[in-house]
């Protein structure tokens, strides 16, 4: 199944969908290149500064934070339906003390343009280099919102990613129904 390159608004409505729905894959590593992958349910792709952008939103005390914060770039992976159960795992379980990649036998292909490698298994992929980052302030959420998703802190930091590369396995993408 070959990849082909996508403009980053191709497949804008199938992957918010497969975001809403099951979670997207989120791949980060750390500065030897040692890769992880979470499940992220809150992002938006977009256009900002004239450049293409995937934000993603990801709280402190993820593992996947500090790989952040050490590289950089991350790969924004939208997996297929079958996939569904991995990805859930993918969201429940650490990196700290998973291998989430080998345990799910993810086969993890090189970036065409950042450090980070892809998950050959899905079926879109963006590449993303970090244009900027800023945190969820208490003080600015509405007050009732606040206690209803943050109950115990834990704000999310806003990472803003430039996708400069994207591209799908078409013919999958059309099987998503
Ligand atoms: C479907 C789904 C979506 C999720 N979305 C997010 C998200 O957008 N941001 C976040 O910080 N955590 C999110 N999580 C939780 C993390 O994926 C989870 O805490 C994961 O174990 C973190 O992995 P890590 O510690 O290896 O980075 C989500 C979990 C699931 C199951």
């Amino acid at each position: 199944m070959g990849k082909v390159t996508i403009d980053y608004r191709d497949y804008f409505a199938e992957t918010i969908q497969q975001m809403c729905t099951q979670g997207l894959l989120l791949v980060s590593a750390d500065k030897d290149k040692k890769p992880n992958v979470m499940a992220i349910g809150w992002g938006m792709i977009g256009s900002i500064w004239s450049r293409p952008a995937f934000i993603v939103f990801v709280r402190p005390s993820r593992h996947t934070y500090g790989l952040l914060e050490e590289v950089g770039e991350f790969t924004v992976n939208v997996p297929p339906n079958e996939l569904a159960e991995a990805t859930t795992y993918c969201g429940t379980v650490s990196g700290r003390d998973h291998d989430k990649i080998k345990e799910k036998q993810f086969t993890l292909v090189p970036g065409r343009k950042v450090r980070v490698p892809i998950i050959q298994e899905c079926i879109i992929h963006y590449e993303c280099r970090l244009l900027h980052k800023n945190n969820v302030l208490a003080d600015f959420l509405d007050k009732n919102f606040k206690s209803e998703v943050y109950p115990k802190g834990d704000f999310h930091r806003i990472y803003f990613g430039e996708i400069l590369t994207a591209y799908a396995d078409d013919e999958a993408v059309k099987e998503l129904g």
